[in-house]
């Protein structure tokens, strides 16, 4: 017999007859003859309530089993006359896989996210982790549908790499010459001996890469794993973290706005539409504002503001700001959460940032002192998306990747791709996790992730 998903037995229209279910055993209650089971494997929030009697032939082990416990169930789903479930399973045979012992950690109390941290490997059972990480991998799903439906082709990046991406800094380096025996000076290792010959990173972004694909097959994606190694200890910082990264030939800067804002109304749709019962166990328990926040994202288009506009609002603002802003310098979080929860209320588009403060690649505007650059804010969340249309023109992107010290023989490749049938082109990269913390009202990104990463921590 093959084993049924109780997400799919508890939506059956009639009897089943025939019935296997394999879970984990959520509670058991005894009463006059008969074991009352609450069964969870995973596939939805809802238990499946199992009901034991005491003729079953191991009914005395049955009636003592804990909670945590694995077993397998065979017997009828039938219609239940108690509240709060449609269907019941009447056990014929209840095969006990595990027995958990009585230390099991989760017990029926609720407990903190920071000692649920702590117990990562267990986590996942409870309803809220569970739900979670259902709705994480429906997330995924969403992304390649919408693009997949836009006509984007998925494409692969590389992990490894000799670049850093933005000239940020913050990289993990990649090694495997043995660090202990060789010395502690940078300057003294012999590169020579490691594996690639030079020096190698984990990447920050897989942009570079998807430019080059973009400008031979045109409308291109990324979905994957990037690694920072900002020592910045907050709730929405990890070290390691997916990215979704699109990339369009013969695209503006517009056009890559409005993709961008397409996506975000996109995945919050089909959240809201194919996660429904963990949405409402988020909304109920976590964020009260959550259902009301996520259905303006449908609603209400997204505010479009330059940069120099958000200056002038954040400055000329009655409000308390630790840091003040002014041209040049970069919104703080602060600010971020004041447009978007104080002033618009709704998701906000920068753009056009000061040249000083972005990376090479951003086009340069004919005022000289602003780029093509735009940043997608969401409520709670902050920042979400960084994006801009590539600076396309050869004699443009050479002469500022000279000026920010770049040293261009590293990018040679890239700079071809500007020589031979360059085209205006833009793109963007939206943080995983952080769209998963806007769409649960999740508000520290290491509960979004299974194990997470980040400063001192790489436990599990
Ligand atoms: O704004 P960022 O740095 O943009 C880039 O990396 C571009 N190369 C993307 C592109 O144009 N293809 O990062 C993009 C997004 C941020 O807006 C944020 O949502 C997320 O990645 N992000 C992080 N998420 C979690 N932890 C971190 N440490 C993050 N750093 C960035
Ligand atoms: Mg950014």
């Amino acid at each position: 017999m093959k084993r049924q998903k109780i997400n799919h037995v508890i939506h059956s229209d009639s009897p089943i007859h025939n019935l296997l279910v394999k879970g984990w055993v959520r509670t058991r209650r005894n009463s006059k003859g008969f074991s009352f089971i609450e069964l969870n494997d995973g596939s939805c929030l809802s238990n499946l309530q199992v009901i034991a009697d005491k003729s079953l032939e191991n009914y005395d082990e049955i009636k003592c089993l804990t909670t945590g416990s694995a077993i397998a169930v065979t017997g009828k789903l039938s219609e239940s006359p108690g509240k709060g479930q449609k269907w019941e399973v009447l056990a014929d045979f209840i095969e006990i896989i595990n027995l958990a012992p009585e230390d099991y950690p989760l017990q029926k109390k609720r407990h903190s996210d920071e000692f649920l941290r702590t117990i990562a490997h267990l986590r996942p059972r409870t309803n809220k982790y569970g739900a979670a990480f259902r709705i994480r991998s429906e997330l995924s799903f969403a992304i390649h549908q919408f693009f997949r439906n836009n006509g984007f082709l998925y494409v692969h990046t590389p992990i490894l790499t000799g670049l850093d991406c933005e000239g940020a800094g913050d990289l993990f380096g990649v090694t495997c010459l043995n660090l202990e025996n060789s010395s502690k000076s940078d300057s003294n290792t012999d590169l020579s001996r490691d594996f690639f010959g030079k020096r190698a990173y984990l990447t920050v972004s897989g942009q570079l890469s998807a430019e080059m694909l973009a400008l031979s097959l045109g409308d291109v994606y990324t979905f994957g794993p990037t690694f920072r190694a900002e020592n910045s200890n907050t709730r929405r910082h990890a070290a390691e973290f997916w990215m979704v990264e699109p990339e369009s030939a013969f695209c503006d800067l517009f056009e890559n706005m409005a993709l961008a804002e397409n996506l975000i109304v996109s995945l919050t749709r089909h959240v809201l539409n194919n996660c429904k019962e963990d949405i409402a166990l988020f909304s109920r328990y976590v964020d009260k504002g959550l259902l009301t926040r996520l259905q303006s994202v449908l609603s209400d288009p997204f505010v479009k503001i330059t940069y120099e506009e958000a200056v002038s609002i954040i400055s000329k603002s009655s409000h308390h700001f630790e840091y003040d802003l002014s041209f040049g310098k970069s919104l703080q979080a602060e600010h971020e959460k004041y447009l978007t929860e104080q002033y618009f209320k709704r998701p906000v588009i920068v753009y056009q940032y000061p040249k000083e403060i972005t990376p090479f690649y951003m086009r340069l505007n004919d005022d000289n002192r602003t780029v093509a650059g735009m940043d997608v804010l969401l409520p709670i969340v902050g920042e979400i998306i960084g994006g801009s249309q590539r600076e396309e023109r050869l004699d443009v992107l050479h002469a500022r990747m000279e000026n920010m010290g770049l040293n261009l023989e590293d990018y040679w490749w890239y700079l071809e791709s500007r020589k031979f049938g360059s085209v205006p082109h833009s793109g963007f990269g939206l943080g995983f996790e952080r769209m998963l913390m806007f769409i649960t009202g999740i508000s520290n990104i290491r509960d979004v992730i299974p194990f997470p990463r980040t400063p001192r921590n790489i436990d599990f």
